[in-house]
C-alpha cells in the first residue's frame, strides 16, 4: 500500500452501518488499525459525510447534492480504499447495490458488502470484474452474519465439501419455535415483528428468499453454479404446530446436483436443538464427516463484525 491512510467509503448508514463505524471505532486500537480511518459515508437520509466524527458522525445538516452528484458519482470520485455497500437488498434486480459494487471496483477500490442481492445474483460478474481490477470483494455478512459459515473453507484447506445444510434465516426459525410452543403461525409473525426479527413485509424470509439466497451464494463460493432462480423454494407459511413439535425447520440445502429451501424434518440431528434467531450451518466432508457451526445469523453488532472480519482479511492481503 502506497498511502499511509487506509480510508473506508460506507455506502447506507441505517442498522448494519452505524453498527460497524461503532464496532470500528471500539476496535481499532485492539487490532492496531491506527491508520485506517472512516473517510466518508453516503446515506440517503443524512447525505455525504465526510470525515464523520467517530464519536459523532451524523451532521446537524444533511449536505446530501451539494454537487448533484449521483451516490455512483460520489463512490467513483472518492480517494477511498474501500467501500462498504449496507444498502437495502434487492433480490430482483439487486439495485442499487450492484451499481455501487461495481462502481466501487471499477474505480480500483475493495469492497465488503453484507447484501445478498448483489452476491447471489451477479456473483460471477463481480468477482470477475474484481480479479480485472486487481480488487478484493468480501461478503462474509450475507451468511450467519459474524459466524463463521462459508469461511470455514479457508481453514481446512483440501476438504472436498459434498454437501451444506443449514438454518440460515433467523426470523423463520423464531417463529417455527414458537409455533412449536403452541403459537399460530399468525400471532408468531406478529411476535417477531414486534421484537424486531421480522420486517413490516416479511416475505423475503417467511417465503424462504432469505435462505435462498444464502444457500446460493455458498454454492456459487463451492463451484457448483446453482443460480438463485433455479432454488427449489417453499417457506413455513403451512408448517402445523405437529410438523413443528416433531422438528420441522425451514432447511437450505446443496449439493453439485440440487439445492433447496423447504421445511425439513431435523428430528434425528443436532439441528433440532437450534432455536429461537439462531442459525447453524452444516458442511459434509470427504475428510472431517460432518462440521456444525451455531450462531446468531443477524443484529447490528454481530453483521459489524463480519464487516470487520472481511475489512482485517482485506487488509492482510493486501498489504
Ligand atoms: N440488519 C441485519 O442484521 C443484517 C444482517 C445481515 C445482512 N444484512 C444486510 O445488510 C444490508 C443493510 O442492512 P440494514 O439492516 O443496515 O438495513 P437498513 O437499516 O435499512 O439500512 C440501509 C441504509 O441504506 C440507506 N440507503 C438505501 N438506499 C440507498 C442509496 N441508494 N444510497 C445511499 N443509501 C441508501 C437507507 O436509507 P433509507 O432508510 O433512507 O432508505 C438506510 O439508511 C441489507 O442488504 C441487509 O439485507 C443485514
Amino acid at each position: 500500500m502506497a498511502k499511509n491512510k487506509f480510508k473506508i467509503l460506507i455506502v447506507g448508514f441505517g442498522t448494519v452501518g452505524k453498527g460497524f463505524f461503532d464496532l470500528f471505532y471500539e476496535k481499532r486500537d485492539l487490532l492496531k488499525l491506527g491508520n485506517v480511518e472512516i473517510s466518508e459515508i453516503i446515506d440517503s437520509a443524512y447525505g455525504h459525510i465526510i470525515d464523520p466524527n467517530p464519536k459523532d458522525p451524523l451532521p446537524l445538516k444533511t449536505a446530501a447534492s451539494e454537487q448533484n452528484l449521483s451516490v455512483t458519482e460520489l463512490i467513483k470520485n472518492s480517494d477511498a480504499d474501500l467501500v462498504c455497500e449496507f444498502t437495502w437488498v434487492n433480490y430482483t434486480t439487486a439495485e442499487p447495490a450492484l451499481s455501487h459494487i461495481m462502481a466501487a471496483l471499477h474505480s480500483g477500490k475493495h469492497v465488503v458488502t453484507t447484501n445478498k442481492g448483489p452476491v447471489a445474483l451477479h456473483f460471477g460478474s463481480i468477482m470477475e470484474t474484481a480479479r480485472i481490477h486487481e480488487r478484493l470483494f468480501k461478503f462474509k455478512g450475507t451468511v450467519m452474519s459474524g459466524t463463521p459459515s462459508f469461511d470455514l473453507m479457508d481453514l481446512i484447506p483440501g476438504a472436498k465439501i459434498k454437501s451444506v445444510r443449514g438454518i440460515m434465516n433467523g426470523t423463520t426459525n423464531f417463529i417455527l419455535s414458537r409455533i412449536r410452543e403452541g403459537k399460530d403461525f399468525d400471532s408468531a409473525l406478529k411476535e417477531a415483528q414486534k421484537l424486531g426479527y421480522a420486517e413490516n413485509d416479511p416475505t423475503n424470509d417467511i417465503d424462504g428468499l432469505d435462505a435462498a439466497a444464502k444457500i446460493t451464494i455458498i454454492s456459487k463460493l463451492l463451484g457448483w453454479g446453482h443460480e438463485f432462480g433455479d432454488v427449489e423454494r417453499t417457506g413455513i407459511r403451512n408448517v402445523s404446530t405437529e410438523e413443528a413439535k416433531r422438528g420441522t425447520k425451514l432447511i437450505a440445502y446443496a449439493d453439485k446436483d440440487k439445492i433447496y429451501v423447504k421445511p425439513t424434518e431435523v428430528s434425528d440431528d443436532i439441528l433440532k436443538d437450534v432455536n429461537g434467531t439462531d442459525n447453524a450451518i452444516q458442511f459434509d466432508t470427504d475428510t472431517l464427516g460432518r462440521i456444525t457451526m451455531i450462531g446468531p445469523g443477524a443484529g447490528k453488532r454481530e453483521t459489524a463484525q463480519a464487516a470487520i472480519s472481511d475489512l482485517v482479511n482485506i487488509l492482510r492481503i493486501s498489504r
